[in-house]
């Protein structure tokens, strides 16, 4: 069992675990607004794509119970201009505006009588939300165990497990439920500059979880692919476009070359709801930026001259050529990638 839990709905509040403070501290925080929330996302108290959508799933039950209204059409003009707030503190992953999106269709469908069922509505959506997410990162967790062999030695990238997710994790729950089954796997995590997300949680899921891992410098996949025997690389996911282009954390573009370049298959697991089949190739993906700060300070040291000019971008876009497969709940998708997830997605 996961020993703490990202986001908690309390009934009157959202709890998050605090991933600014790990693996030093475990400290939560409650939240009972959506501004809260949106700022909580921004500033990644709360991180990794699917598990932002459910916490912005969750601000829209919050923005429900602030709407002082008993009519049901300015609750739902409410939720709408709440959803756009949520939708802009973050702008690459897609699950955040998928979550949005599906609750603001069940509140329109919703055929209520009051503004307090309405409430409901949307409480029980985010809880569906909440509950499916745990269900699709395992059937990821399984669908991807016929990649992974007894004695995989496997690179992966930023963290993508129940922190980054409302429980287990989507490549890294692929890690963990490989070594749940028995099999002898060895987990090198790239540190993932700049900050530090292997480094500092996927090193501690692992730890707590009993998964053999060893922490690399992002730098060092080259070397090791070519010095030990990796047998495969395996990332998560922010948005995929529909050719199969991949948005993920910065650097996963340089493992994915590094990986081809040595012949090392490189494994994308890729919940259905990343998939934006409205954008033909990752070209068309907003990448985000953010603060300098981000890379010119490590904790309250500055390690860059002052007035240096940094680019710090969060993510990258990795071609669909250098993508081995990707690993939806649904099966496995080998290239090309397009028809058959156009097809998983119509189902
Ligand atoms: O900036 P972050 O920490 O939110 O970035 C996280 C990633 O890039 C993850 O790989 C991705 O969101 C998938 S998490 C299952």
């Amino acid at each position: 069992m996961t020993p703490f839990r990202s986001i908690e709905w309390t009934g009157k509040a959202l709890r998050l675990l605090d991933q600014r403070s790990l693996p030093h501290q475990t400290l939560y925080t409650e939240l009972t607004t959506y501004q809260a929330v949106a700022a909580a996302i921004q500033d990644m108290v709360v991180r990794g794509a699917p598990a932002i959508g459910v916490t912005a799933a969750f601000g829209l039950v919050l923005a429900a119970r602030q709407a002082e209204t008993a009519s049901v059409a300015d609750l739902r003009a409410e939720l709408q201009s709440a959803a756009k707030h949520l939708r802009q503190a973050r702008p690459t992953a897609v699950n955040l505006a998928w979550a949005l999106n599906r609750m603001l269709q069940q509140a329109d469908a919703a055929i209520t009588p009051s503004a307090d069922k309405l409430r409901q509505v949307i409480e029980a959506a985010a809880q569906q939300l909440y509950a499916e997410d745990i269900k699709i990162n395992r059937q990821i967790g399984a669908q991807a165990q016929s990649l992974i062999p007894d004695g995989a030695k496997i690179i992966h990238h930023c963290n993508t497990g129940a922190l980054a997710t409302v429980d287990y994790g989507t490549a890294l729950g692929a890690i963990r439920m490989a070594h749940e089954q028995g099999k002898q796997v060895h987990a090198f995590l790239d540190e993932t500059r700049p900050r530090l997300q292997g480094a500092s949680l996927s090193a501690y899921e692992l730890q707590a979880y009993g998964v053999p891992h060893t922490v690399i410098v992002d730098s060092a996949s080259g070397y090791l692919m070519r010095s030990r025997s990796i047998d495969l690389c395996i990332v998560g996911c922010d948005r995929v476009a529909a050719n199969g282009d991949v948005a993920n954390k910065i650097g996963t573009y340089n493992l994915a070359i590094v990986a081809k370049a040595h012949q090392v298959p490189f494994y994308v697991a890729c919940p259905l709801s990343a998939v934006d089949l409205t954008l033909a190739s990752g070209d068309q993906i907003e990448i985000e930026e953010r603060s300098p700060q981000e890379i010119t300070h490590i904790g309250d040291r500055a390690i860059v001259p002052a007035g240096t000019a940094v680019f710090n971008p969060a993510f990258d876009i990795t071609p669909a050529a250098y993508v081995s497969a990707l690993i939806t709940e649904k099966g496995v998708l080998l290239p090309p990638f397009e028809p058959k997830l156009r097809r998983l997605l119509d189902e």
